[in-house]
């Protein structure tokens, strides 16, 4: 097999996309090592990333914004590039704890661009998101749409972008991917990794699979007066080991093009919510009760990917369809009720 680059320093590793990815690196030939806090993640997940690939993990377990940590990892190991999940996702506690999420966030990322440069490692691929198009004025959305957020969670990943665009402009040498990841679902084929929400979750597929389960009662549907097909919100959800692949899609292009890009990481289409529901009991043989309630604070009609650049230039694109998606989310769940718990 092809080896693009040796060895990756992945933040954020243990985590829901960061396991996803941290298994395709290993299956496409890279030496990974992964550094989180655990602070959205558990230490069973990189087991089972062991179990998965066969590998023995190379684990820091430390803050991203803790200096000396990512100082020591620096100089124990020759790193190619870094992959930088590590982050809070959650945009209602942000707008809640918002100098929690920009210390995390916006902190976490200046702390690791530094030891990078100090280290002169400057290949990078940023998670970013579809939400840093704000509430966008057409669909399908390109990467030059104009860029804006509405809670703190859009911001640090604005500000971060910003960060990014300015070091790469100041400095010819970095090579920068920003991937703007739209609505990731579904977990890994074998059912071992997949979306561990804890608690009650906020996002659609979750909830709807833990009503699946039995766990909660009902689905409450946000809003059915959109101007969208059948009045739902309509997301491009895209199946998380399809994202992970763009991550090594993205290192690829990293070893011959400078400067700073950004990509729509989507599948180009876009599903209702009531659509996902029936999806989803078609996948799952489980009747999910849902109720209309008024529109989520913050929500938008409509969002989904123009995937044009992204298969352009990373020659990447999604491979798993809506099918595939919900009898993976469907398999994780079944199989892990309580998450990693
Ligand atoms: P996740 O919470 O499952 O994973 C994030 C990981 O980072 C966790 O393991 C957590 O413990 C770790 N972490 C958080 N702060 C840290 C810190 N300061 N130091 C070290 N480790 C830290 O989230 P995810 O869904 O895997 O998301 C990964 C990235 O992708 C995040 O940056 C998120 O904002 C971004 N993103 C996620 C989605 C989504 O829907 N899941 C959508 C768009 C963008
Ligand atoms: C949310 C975040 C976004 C983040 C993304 C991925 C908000 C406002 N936006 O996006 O910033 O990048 O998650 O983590 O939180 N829905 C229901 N009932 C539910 C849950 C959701 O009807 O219980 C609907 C929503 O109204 C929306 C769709 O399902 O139309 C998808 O919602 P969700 O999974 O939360 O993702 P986003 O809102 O797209």
């Amino acid at each position: 097999m092809q080896q693009f680059n040796n060895k990756i320093l992945v933040t954020g590793g243990a985590g829901y996309i960061g396991s996803h990815t941290v298994v395709s690196l290993i299956e496409q030939g890279f030496e990974v090592v992964v550094l989180d806090n655990f602070s959205n993640s558990s230490a069973e997940a990189l087991r089972r990333v062991e179990r998965i690939t066969g590998v023995t993990l190379d684990v820091v377990s430390a803050d991203v914004r803790d200096r000396q940590a990512l100082q020591n990892a620096f100089e124990h190991n020759k790193f190619d590039a870094v992959i930088h999940f590590a982050g809070l996702k959650a945009v209602g506690e942000s707008a809640q704890q918002p100098l929690r999420y920009y210390l995390n966030n916006v902190d976490g990322a200046l702390q690791l661009l530094q030891v990078m440069n100090d280290n002169g490692c400057k290949r990078i691929v940023f998670s970013s998101s579809a939400t840093v198009y704000g509430d966008p004025s057409s669909v399908p959305i390109t990467e030059s749409f104009p860029l804006s957020a509405t809670n703190p969670y859009g911001q640090s990943k604005l500000m971060v972008e910003n960060i990014l665009r300015d070091i790469s402009s100041s400095d010819p040498n970095w090579q920068i991917s920003i991937l703007r990841y739209f609505n990731p679902v579904a977990a890994h084929q074998s059912g071992l990794i997949g979306e561990d929400s804890g608690g009650v979750p906020n996002n659609l597929l979750p909830y709807i699979s833990q009503v699946g389960v039995g766990k909660l009662e009902f689905l409450s549907v946000y809003g059915n007066d959109y101007d969208t097909h059948d009045g739902t919100g309509v997301r491009d959800y895209i199946h998380v080991v399809d994202l992970a692949s763009a991550h090594i899609k993205a290192l690829k292009v990293l070893d011959d093009e400078h400067g700073c890009q950004s990509y729509n990481i989507g599948t180009g289409r876009g599903y209702s919510v009531l659509e996902i529901v029936k999806a989803f009991e078609r996948a799952s043989g489980q009747n999910i009760e849902y109720k209309i309630m008024p529109r989520r604070l913050g929500d938008i009609a409509s969002c989904y990917a123009d995937t044009d650049k992204s298969a352009r230039t990373l020659g990447w694109q999604a491979e798993h369809d809506l099918d595939d998606m919900m009898r993976d989310h469907w398999h994780w769940q079944r199989k892990n009720p309580n998450g990693y718990n």
